[in-house]
């Protein structure tokens, strides 16, 4: 298989970000290949005297020191038995351990990458997976890593093991049964290349189209289950279940196509080699009528075909796992990608990081000359602007929608570094090194709610070990976000579980959730993006009062598109385009802002 010397250096690469313990274990295992190769041709003369002794061929060996292959008939074909028995059994022992060893190798090369890479990813910053996608990145993640897994390592291995018994068959074939053996084997194996290159271009299509129409036949899936309402509403059941049918059939027919023809070289060789083996080793002395040639050939045929049948299955393996490589190599690029992520983010107890009290700032949180963009080539969302938040104030981001308030708020929590200015704590600007403390003051309830599937307590207690977490400390944030009163009503109580983000509960439900997550955090610093906006105007005056205690120690930042929500606020920033046009208290806004007035005025109808 020619290689590209770029696919080469890839693949160099790739491996060179391995473990040193692994090319240990790796080296372990191709002795033991090499064993399996010995043992296989350790039976392969057994069985030639074995059958030579049947045939009445002369049988000349003898074991050192001891009278092994002499005697009669029934001693000698009772230690050839016996010992042929022996070998087998061995033979298969050892192949199960070098598969065992194999697979086990292959997982923990799998498990390195995927350690590798996931803990650098988490280490990435904020804005990365902003930039990518999430839901992308993981369908990545998974792709690539497993297709490097049984597309390259796992194949690499065993072309790697099979080889070196391939090698070791024919060297000690060579040396018990002679060239002309050799000869024969070294057909069998051209005949094997040739017959995989026909095979191949029909390969390849075949794994195209079982690639194609499986991709077809899961989105099609994943659409009409995730559209189910709309799939009823406009009665499409029947467009989805014809067409995943015609699909379904073509892709596994393809996909079964693919598992055979890598066989059909073993199916045509092997019977086609007997043939030939026969026809020049037994067939001249056949047609002479000459006995004694006969019976002295029959225990070097019975040997090669042995050995042929030895030979075939590691061949089969080898040719199986090439074509699986020749369809992994193009992956090796994205996995080098994916791990050449580097760690960017210090993480609460990397060296160096403050302590959050440390950060901690005493009078005032600042944004300075902040402007921000999501993207280079696109508009700046944020301009400008210079915001403060005084230590223990509670203040109100206000504006319409898509004037850059949740963004304000990502970057309050340094989420975001900004294109230009500064994020500031008492004056002094926020390190790459101080984040995380300056985060582990804060608690945030987003707008979009993330939630896991676990129970009311796993979700409260956001990334605590489950052990360690106080049941008293989760309900009181429980009691704060107005949800106790639920959830003491419910059959598990805090250990209820509440489905994949949340899904068995209402939208409401799911707001005091995370607000109840964010109050056990005990965080100095609060900041709410639309936190109850789901909720009824009973429930968000209760919330807003439990806030009034929480807030006692408090710094708030609200951001509400309802203004009743930040009546109570110390001060009103109001947004508009990216940029702060007015502040000030509630009553002095409806003086300054005529923008804010409208706003109050269409509220109170
Ligand atoms: N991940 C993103 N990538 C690119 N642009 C974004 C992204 N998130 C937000 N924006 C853009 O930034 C601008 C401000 O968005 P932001 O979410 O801050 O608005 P907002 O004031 O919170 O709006 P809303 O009241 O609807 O929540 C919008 O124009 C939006 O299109
Ligand atoms: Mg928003």
């Amino acid at each position: 298989m020619p290689l590209q010397s770029q696919t080469w250096r890839n693949l160099r690469q790739l491996l060179s970000e391995l473990p040193r313990r692994r090319l240990r274990l790796l080296v372990f295992v191709l002795l033991a290949s090499l064993l399996q190769g010995l043992v296989d041709v350790f039976l392969v003369a057994l069985l030639a005297r074995l059958v030579g002794l049947i045939a009445g061929a002369r049988v000349e060996d003898y074991l050192p020191g001891i009278r092994v292959f002499g005697g009669g008939l029934l001693d000698q074909s009772g230690w050839l038995v016996g010992l042929l028995i022996a070998a087998f059994w061995l033979a298969s022992t050892i192949r199960f351990g070098v598969s065992l060893m194999q697979s086990l190798l292959c997982a923990d090369v799998w498990n390195d990458f995927v350690n590798k890479v996931y803990g650098n990813l988490v280490c990435q910053k904020y804005d990365f997976f902003v930039r990518q996608r999430t839901a992308n990145l993981s369908e990545r993640f998974n792709r690539i890593l497993n297709g490097i897994s049984t597309g390259v390592i796992s194949p690499l291995l065993l072309i790697a093991g099979n080889l070196v018994s391939v090698v070791a068959l024919l060297v000690g074939v060579v040396i018990v049964l002679g060239f002309k053996a050799l000869a024969m084997f070294v057909l069998i194996l051209c005949a094997y290349v040739l017959a995989s290159k026909v095979i191949t271009p029909y390969l390849r299509l075949a794994s195209k189209q079982r690639i194609r129409y499986t991709r077809r036949i899961n989105l099609l899936l994943m659409e009409s289950l995730r559209s189910m309402r709309e799939v009823q509403l406009y009665s499409a059941e029947k467009y989805f279940v014809t067409r995943f049918s015609r699909d379904g059939l073509i892709a596994k027919r393809y996909d079964r196509i693919d598992r055979l023809l890598p066989d059909v070289p073993r199916l045509v060789i092997e019977p086609a080699a007997i043939t030939v083996l026969f026809l020049v080793g037994l067939v001249p002395a056949l047609a002479l009528g000459d006995a004694e040639a006969v019976r002295s050939a029959i225990p070097s045929l019975a040997a090669v075909l042995v050995g042929m049948l030895r030979i075939s299955a590691p061949l089969q393996a080898m040719f199986r796992s090439v074509n699986r490589l020749r369809g992994g190599l193009p992956q090796i690029e994205d996995a080098l990608g994916l791990l050449s992520l580097r760690p960017v983010r210090y993480l609460i107890d990397s060296p160096g990081v403050p302590t959050p009290e440390g950060v901690m700032p005493r009078r005032f949180i600042q944004l300075k000359n902040v402007s921000f963009m999501y993207d280079p080539d696109a508009n700046q969302v944020i301009q400008d602007i210079n915001l403060t938040v005084p230590i223990g104030s509670r203040i109100a981001l206000v504006g319409r929608t898509g004037s850059g308030k949740s963004t304000l708020a990502h970057l309050l929590l340094g989420l975001f570094q900004p294109t230009s200015g500064e994020l500031l704590l008492d004056g002094i600007a926020v390190t790459d090194q101080e984040v995380p403390a300056w985060q582990a003051n804060c608690a945030f309830v987003p707008q979009s709610i993330r939630l896991i599937d676990g129970s009311i307590r796993d979700n409260v207690a956001f990334g605590c070990d489950p052990e360690d977490v106080d049941d008293d400390l989760v309900w009181s944030a429980l009691e704060a976000a107005q949800f106790d009163d639920y959830v003491s009503g419910m059959a598990y109580g805090l250990y209820t579980l509440i489905g994949e983000n949340g899904i068995k509960l209402s939208g409401g439900q799911r707001q005091r959730l995370s607000l109840a997550r964010a109050f056990f955090r005990g965080a100095k610093v609060l900041v709410l993006d639309e936190a109850t906006s789901a909720l009824d105007n009973k429930t968000e005056n209760d919330v807003m009062q439990a806030l009034d205690i929480v807030g006692r120690r408090c710094t708030t930042v609200v951001i509400a598109h309802r203004l009743s929500t930040v009546k109570k606020c110390d001060l009103i920033y109001e947004i508009e385009a990216g940029r702060i046009v007015a502040s000030g208290d509630f009553a002095s806004l409806c003086d300054s802002s005529p923008s804010f007035r409208e706003m109050a005025l269409i509220e109170e109808g």
